[in-house]
């Protein structure tokens, strides 16, 4: 791995703050097995919980006869949702503003759906007693795209909503229709393209599951939850359940990796919760792999077509996009209510020109919900996809190399802050940088030789380039809420008499470190050293609200609150300091860690001193204590970037690729954690990996999910995953307190999409033109024989 900026930390190794590669502390507990997943909690008397599910995708419900299932020897209850309507909870919100059927009582709209729960005293008898309910269905006709589910003579899918008599979900536009309409007419060429990201399905190691225990006496229900918005589920909870929300506690514990797929709130857990609340014990439910596969949030599927207008000379004029997202059966993402299709409309990418217009249209289908962030801020990875798709055509049919062809087109380095055709406002970048880094890491004009060569000896290496811009960090919070919340995160930070400190955040990590990078920034802002630091999340009665760890933005917008609460705290050491240095706050300077008296060194105190104070020697009229709690409302959304290579080479017989060579130069503005956020970048580009080589999942005319195990939903390892060669710029975004732009799990650098156009565009020089994912050797060899013909 290649690392290309310097890192000069201010502060020392032993306080930790931004820039240190510190190990991560979590893996610890990890590594020795000694992590709290939601399964290794164990209650006294809980009971096991089984969902039984619909083999058919679309269907009438005649009839469910639980008699069989209710009398196996071990169960407690079997639920339906006609038992559940006594409740009024048949039905549930989702984080969309759409209704979901908790369990499905008049018609089956995915295989895998959710129809009656087995409650027994164990896991097995749960699920046995499961298989033993009898379902009578009436079959429907299933709809598997979403353009038949749009054509005027499909079925009804979502026949319980009032006034929805047509399978769209939503639509909506941006930017100017009439003023992009007229670019295009007077373009001198309008290239176009229509491709598909696939569905694919975020598979964290971890599946969903609960442990629900509502106890009947105090009223109290506690709720371990594999939850990547632990706040916002409580909210969810209480409008669902008419539960008071001050006596819900959800518990977020370890989470075994969530890629947007822990975000929705499942069927599973309202019902566990509702029957916990009802029997009065603790009841537990952790799906299987299978489960977690076909019924919960995929990512992706989305259908598009784009047109670019461009002058003869290589400038692009504008851009034209109408896509089609397949949502499934229920829209239960989370998506900002004010862009209901997420943040599509970036699509306009890293790109300089005046107008813009874009249609994006829902459509239900009868497959399981989709449109999860998985690995993006929203649908963020589907636009960088479209875009870089039509520049690499452009740059191809106007005849200019697809490097110059960015390059001119590219937002400069001075027009930031840049208002794009579609109205973000992006905060800063310098593309052309990671793009010439990139080129030059890459020795892209050695490869240029050896790809003649290689010809000549018979052999296909290609080399392919794509940049991109994404937008993370959501949201500010005038123009970006979850069901009306809105999108501000949370830090409380407590300073100890010892000089101690705990900070508990409104986001809940499932892997990307949080623990060791938070902390990080507090020592960056104090000087007390990182591990010092306790970072506490995930306990909605011990964390102060957040709206949750997805789409990139635990950094900037709870690591925003981070800094300013620390900023604020010392603010207040200063007056404690002053006092005990018997000086005037105005005449003291900080330094990392300490106060001391301007021109005199040798009068100082240290944050410790000052802690200690804070609790045994205050000064007059200042409260006790050395602690805070900090709202951030980001101004503005941040705007990561980058530039990657790839060499692929191909086997002219099979149409087999391998990559030879990759390098991805991304920039996510000042890095608190190089080592974290380059694993973060490796995940993205794992993904992006296994998108273009291997990863399928489907759905057969009946909407049967085709893929539902690992065996045919192919997961990349270690061993097929090529070597990631990584280099970095760094833009720091302007607004954010310590400069720090988004990375995330649901990574944005690490840009799958761009991973998958690079992989594209090396394809295109050997003659490979418009492939979709996967990029699977039998299509490469096809295209490769049609192109010779
Ligand atoms: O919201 P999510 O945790 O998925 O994303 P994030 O907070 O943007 O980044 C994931 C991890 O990378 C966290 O541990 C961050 O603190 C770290 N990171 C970093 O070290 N430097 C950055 N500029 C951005 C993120």
């Amino acid at each position: 791995m290649t690392t290309t900026a310097e890192h000069t930390p201010k502060t020392t190794a032993e306080v930790g703050g931004l820039g240190h590669s510190r190990r991560r502390v979590e893996d610890a507990r990890f590594i020795e097995g000694r992590g709290n997943y939601v399964d290794d909690i164990v209650l006294p008397g809980m009971l096991h919980m089984a969902i039984h599910r619909s083999p058919l995708a679309h269907a009438r419900i005649l009839s469910i006869d639980t008699s069989e299932a209710s009398a196996v020897e071990g169960v407690i209850a079997v639920v339906t949702g006609e038992l559940l309507a006594g409740y009024n909870l048949a039905w549930m919100p989702t984080l969309s503003g759409d209704t979901q059927a908790v369990l499905a009582t008049d018609k089956v709209r995915f295989q895998g759906q959710e129809i009656a729960a087995v409650i027994a005293v164990d896991r097995y008898i749960a699920q046995d007693a499961a298989d033993k309910i009898v379902v009578e269905y009436e079959e429907l006709e299933p709809i598997v795209t979403p353009q038949r589910s749009l054509e005027a003579d499909a079925p009804l899918i979502r026949d319980d909503k009032e006034g929805q008599d047509t399978n769209q979900c939503y639509i909506w536009e941006s930017g100017d229709k009439e003023a992009t309409d007229a670019v295009f007419a007077k373009a001198d060429k309008v290239v176009d393209l229509d491709t598909f990201y696939p569905r694919s399905h975020p598979s964290p190691l971890e599946t969903c599951g609960i442990v629900a225990d509502v106890n009947s006496a105090t009223g109290q229900a506690t709720l371990y939850m594999t939850s990547q918005a632990p706040h916002a589920h409580r909210t969810v909870f209480a409008l669902v359940a008419g539960l008071p929300e001050q006596n819900i506690r959800i518990v977020s514990p370890d989470i075994g990796g969530g890629f947007g797929n822990k975000v929705p709130v499942y069927p599973g857990y309202v019902v566990a919760t509702a029957a916990s609340l009802v029997i009065g014990q603790p009841i537990k439910w952790v799906e299987t792999r299978y489960e977690n596969l076909i019924s919960t949030g995929f990512g992706r599927d989305y259908h598009m077509h784009g047109e670019m207008a461009l002058s003869n000379d290589g400038k692009i004029l504008g851009l034209r996009v109408d896509m089609l997202s397949d949502q499934g059966a229920f829209f239960s993402d989370a998506q900002p209510t004010k862009f209901k299709a997420g943040l599509f409309h970036i699509v306009t990418g890293s790109y300089d020109y005046p107008v813009a217009h874009v249609t994006t249209r829902g459509a239900y289908t009868n497959k399981a919900p989709g449109g999860v962030a998985y690995r993006c801020s929203f649908r963020v990875t589907e636009a960088s996809y479209m875009i870089e798709r039509l520049v690499q055509n452009a740059a191809y049919e106007i005849g200019m190399d697809p490097a110059e062809f960015r390059r001119k087109n590219f937002i400069k380095k001075d027009q930031f802050p840049y208002l794009s055709p579609t109205g973000f406002v992006y905060d800063s970048g310098d593309y052309e940088a990671a793009l010439d880094l990139a080129m030059e890491m890459v020795g892209w004009d050695e490869i240029q030789k050896e790809k003649e060569q290689a010809r000549a000896e018979g052999r296909l290496v290609g080399i392919g380039l794509a940049s991109f811009t994404e937008v993370v960090g959501a949201g500010h919070g005038d123009d970006y809420d979850i069901l009306g919340l809105r999108m501000f995160d949370s830090a409380e930070l407590r300073i100890h008499p010892t000089g101690k400190a705990i900070l508990k955040l409104g986001v809940r990590t499932q892997g990307q470190g949080h623990e060791t990078t938070f902390a990080q920034i507090v020592a960056e802002e104090l000087g007390i050293p990182a591990s010092d630091i306790k970072v506490v999340e995930g306990d909605t009665d011990n964390t102060p609200y957040g709206l949750g760890t997805y789409a990139s933005r635990s950094t900037p917008v709870a690591g925003a609150a981070t800094a300013v609460v620390s900023r604020n705290l010392r603010e207040k050491a200063r007056k404690i300091a002053a006092h005990l240095l018997e000086a005037s706050e105005d005449d003291l300077e900080w330094e990392v860690g300490k106060f001391f008296v301007k021109g005199d060194r040798d009068s100082s105190v240290t944050i410790q001193d000052v802690a200690f104070a804070a609790y045994t020697n205050m000064p007059e009229g200042v409260e006790p204590g050395l602690e805070g709690v900090h709202y951030y409302d980001p101004p503005n959304m941040t705007y990561p970037f980058g530039s990657y290579v790839v060499v692929v080479e191909v086997d002219p017989d099979t149409g087999q690729w391998k990559v030879r060579k990759m390098v991805a130069v991304d920039d996510c503005g000042v890095r608190i954690n190089p080592m974290i956020v380059e694993g973060q970048i490796h995940g993205g580009l794992t993904e992006g990996f296994a998108m273009s080589s291997m990863q399928y999942i489907t759905f057969d005319e009946q909407g049967n999910c085709i893929g539902a195990n690992f065996l045919d939903y192919l997961i990349p390892t270690a061993w097929e995953t090529p070597r990631f060669e990584l280099g970095e710029t760094v833009t720091p975004s302007p607004h954010h307190p310590i400069g720090a732009k988004g990375v995330g799990e649901s990574a944005t650098v690490g840009s799958p999409a761009a991973f998958v156009n690079a992989v594209v565009d090396a394809l295109w020089h050997l003659g490979v033109r418009n492939i979709d994912m996967p990029v699977s050797a039998d299509r490469v060899w096809a295209a490769m024989e049609e192109a010779k013909a």
